[in-house]
């Protein structure tokens, strides 16, 4: 006799989850996923409390000691598992020009007869959470609400301190408010009583992070780590996102908001992006330096703004996010002390190397503590020593290992951060990293030029990004990994915004380009960084205000020497020439490149970039 077919899970939602077409969904996932159990995450202290420890008795978490780093936790990820994915990232949209030539493509069809075999039985033996979030403030008209079921606690305490996760989400979408589906598995099922053999559970040689833009859903297979499988950030806050501002007519951008007030206590909200790892989470939380007494700097966000034209013509912004997955390596007290003090508590760290002590350690904290350590746990659990290191170049800490930190831990938080509201934006700033050509900081001249420098970006390549170090790729607007539909459209949408407002009669923020990164003839970087970039941060509000007149450059408006206010800091104009100069040779390679890559994105390529092109060219040859 056969043995009878497992009884299929009932859902049993909770009395407040009241929407009919959620609850219908959630019992299709079960049916196909098969978990052995459902937890209805309601987004309580006690609950991730309990989650936490079960993930210590998992052996997934370390607690780490409390009187060192009060309520906080180490994860160790697989080896294998330890960054996004982009080679295994798709956008699934009906036809295929839709996703562009930077975007994997599959037709959907395809796609989910793909993924539904895996899907098929995936949580077997685990839990699915169900992890409802709002990305922005709690029924703030710029927010919208996800849903993500995942079988990882990981990414259950993760949602919790990276997005406004719990049962108030229910509310806002009462009994048919929209949502967007987010199903997310580590692709590692366990048979029968079959217990994990590993503390990081994730499916070694099968990953799919896949978006249907056209239903707004998103299915993410086989990891466990940051963007892939923390659905709210990059997979919704900025891929999907991005095609529901193209539909709607706003914005979602790989861009830190922060709010800088002069000492008259005139505020001004500036939207800045770079790509991964070139040090939105600094900027951010920037320190004036010594020579900027009653200047002070406020994070509204440290990764990803939403950005919404208002019937004033204004652009009104959120961050989506409520916490930081910042990367922790290079994060010392010069770098940013404000997130050092970010991280005293309350913190999850992931692939960072374990103290004897009981805290942690990463590369980049010896400046603070003067020496490096003498004995640390790496993040492979191996042992590590300044001898083993300098031996076998080992690394203690991942060079992508993250922390979790909520945003209310950051002692420069902006007041207005959860305004449902949002702030106005003033400026916006597009960064690359360039060790040559690209000048310390531009204007651009009108919004035109200013979506052609954000078009033409490149940065070299680090360790959160994909291939090589130090290979330049163009990643317009700091969204190539994240662009949820066809590059040249986003650039159309982008002129089409501008054009709109400007017909309203409403003035649009101001566009300005910088590169922190130059280098001299020697290797070495001219310009220092970090606290410092606050002298062309007000630089720009100078701008904004009228109070510098800079001066024209063949790329834009470029500031002279004496309207940097340079006191405290020892730089002098040859060194500001050296940061700022427009190498007429350099700049007609980089036009070549330019050119290659319109040549890429030429289908949709909104003619007023190439316009701005040849203006650009003639200006160089003049
Ligand atoms: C990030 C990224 O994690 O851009 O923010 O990769
Ligand atoms: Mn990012």
């Amino acid at each position: 006799m056969n043995a009878p077919a497992p009884q299929a899970l009932q859902v049993q939602a909770p009395a407040y989850v009241k929407n009919p077409k959620l609850i219908a969904w959630v019992s299709e996932m079960v049916a196909l996923c098969k978990p052995a159990k459902v937890h209805w995450c309601d987004g309580s202290q006690a609950e991730y409390d309990a989650l936490c420890e079960q993930l210590v008795q998992a052996g997934t978490f370390k607690k780490l000691n409390p009187a060192k780093r009060p309520g906080s936790y180490l994860a160790w990820s697989d080896p294998s598992d330890v960054a996004r994915v982009e080679d295994r990232t798709y956008i699934c949209s009906e036809k295929k020009e839709d996703a562009g030539p930077t975007n994997n493509w599959m037709a959907p069809a395809e796609m989910r007869a793909t993924l539904n075999p895996l899907f098929d039985g995936c949580m077997a033996g685990r839990t699915m959470y169900v992890v409802p979030f709002s990305m922005g403030p709690l029924g703030s008209p710029i927010a919208h609400i996800g849903i993500e079921l995942s079988d990882s606690a990981y990414v259950a305490v993760n949602m919790k301190i990276m997005t406004r996760m719990g049962q108030a989400v229910y509310d806002v979408i009462g009994t048919d408010g929209e949502f967007v589906p987010c199903v997310h598995t580590v692709g590692a099922p366990l048979k029968d009583g079959e217990k994990d053999s590993t503390s990081w559970p994730c499916n070694p040689t099968t990953k799919y992070i896949v978006h249907y833009p056209e239903t707004r859903e998103i299915w993410s297979y086989g990891s466990g780590y940051g963007g892939n499988a923390l659905l709210g950030k990059k997979c919704f806050a900025l891929r999907i996102a991005s095609t529901m501002g193209r539909d709607q007519g706003w914005l979602a951008e790989h861009m830190l908001i922060l709010g800088v007030t002069n000492p008259e206590g005139q505020k001004y909200h500036v939207a800045a992006a770079f790509p991964s790892a070139c040090g939105k989470t600094n900027f951010s939380m920037l320190v004036p330096p010594a020579g900027f007494a009653g200047w002070k700097v406020t994070t509204i966000g440290d990764d990803i703004a939403w950005i919404k034209p208002q019937a004033d013509g204004s652009l009104r912004a959120i961050n989506p996010e409520a916490g930081y997955f910042g990367v922790a390596p290079g994060t010392n007290l010069l770098t940013n002390p404000n997130c050092m003090r970010s991280l005293d508590k309350n913190v999850i760290f992931t692939n960072v190397a374990l103290t004897d002590d009981g805290d942690v350690w990463w590369e980049g904290l010896e400046k603070d503590q003067g020496k490096l350590p003498d004995h640390l746990i790496d993040w492979k659990g191996q042992d590590w020593t300044p001898a083993i290191a300098k031996e076998t170049g080992a690394k203690a800490a991942h060079p992508n290992a993250r922390f979790t930190v909520a945003a209310t831990n950051n002692p420069a938080l902006d007041e207005a951060w959860d305004d449902p509201k949002g702030v106005k934006i003033d400026a916006i700033i597009f960064g690359g990293r360039r060790s040559t050509t690209v000048p310390l900081v531009t204007e651009a001249r009108n919004w035109t030029e200013g979506v052609y420098m954000a078009a033409t970006m490149g940065s070299e390549t680090t360790a959160a990004a994909f291939g090589a170090q130090g290979v330049v790729r163009r990643d317009p607007f700091a969204m190539l990994p994240f662009a949820g539909y066809n590059m040249s459209d986003y650039f159309a949408h982008w002129l089409k915004l501008g054009a709109q407002i400007e017909a309203q009669g409403a003035a649009l923020p101001k566009i300005f380009t910088t590169n922190w990164f130059r280098k001299d003839a020697d290797g070495k970087f001219v310009w220092p960084g970090y606290g410092e970039n606050m002298r062309v941060l007000k630089w720009m509000i100078d701008r904004i205000e009228g109070q510098a007149q800079g001066q024209d450059t063949a790329f834009g408006v470029a500031p002279q020497y004496g309207e940097i206010n340079w006191t405290g800091l020892n730089f002098s104009a040859e060194q500001f020439a050296t940061v700022t100069g427009i190498d007429q040779a350099a700049w007609n390679e980089e036009l070549k490149l330019h050119t290659a890559h319109f040549e890429q994105l030429a289908q949709g390529l909104p003619q007023a970039l190439l316009d701005t092109k040849a203006a650009l060219e003639a200006r160089l040859s003049a």
